[in-house]
């Protein structure tokens, strides 16, 4: 008997649960957790042993997500003055958290990116690529357009004064351990 029938057949299992997966956590929105982030999401996946390119375009996306919940979300933005400064020039703090929610369904992931900031007035100008509302922060407004393109779908729901929760759904072509 197979592993999975095995596990069918066990009492309370209805659901073929070894093909499902989910994570939850949630951070202070501080720039330095960008890459614990995007280390998260990757190690989420790492069982599935995903291509370096789809590692690649997972971390930005994530990346893209978080950074927008932090910088834009809850204007916590900092910068140096010159390359090479060890002390931020400016650093402005708000508190704040980001929820980030995974989960894998066989190769199939979705991430949830949620933060309770300022939100959108206007998601669809927003998601325009070049546009950007931090232009003194050197903020390009390519953000959104990265996580369309690095990811098979995207989904951005905003509220003024309420926050924004980013949706994105990415197929990895990897999933050789068990068989149908
Ligand atoms: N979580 C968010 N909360 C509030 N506004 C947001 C959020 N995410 C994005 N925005 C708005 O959408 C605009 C476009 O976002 P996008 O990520 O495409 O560009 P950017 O962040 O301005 O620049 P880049 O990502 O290239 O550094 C932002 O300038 C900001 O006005
Ligand atoms: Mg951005």
């Amino acid at each position: 008997m197979t592993a999975e029938k095995q596990l069918q057949q066990s009492e309370g299992v209805t659901e073929r649960t070894p093909w499902k997966n989910e994570m939850s956590m949630e951070f202070d929105a501080v720039s330095l957790n960008e890459s614990f982030a995007r280390v998260a999401v990757a190690a989420f996946v790492a069982h599935l042993n995903p291509t370096l390119e789809e590692l690649a375009d997972i971390k930005t996306a994530v990346s893209e997500a978080v950074t927008n919940a932090i910088i834009h979300g809850y204007d916590n933005v900092y910068g140096y003055g010159k390359h090479g400064n060890s002390q931020p020039a400016y650093l402005i703090i708000h508190p704040g958290k980001v929820q980030l929610r995974c989960s894998l369904e066989r190769d199939v992931l979705r991430i949830e990116v949620e933060d309770h900031g300022k939100g959108m007035e206007n998601v669809e100008q927003a998601m325009e690529p070049l546009y950007t509302t931090k232009p003194e922060y050197d903020r390009s407004g390519m953000g959104f357009a990265f996580m369309e393109a690095f990811m098979d779908e995207l989904e951005v729901h905003s509220e003024p004064g309420q926050g924004t929760v980013v949706r994105m759904t990415k197929k990895l072509g990897t999933y050789p351990l068990i068989e149908e």
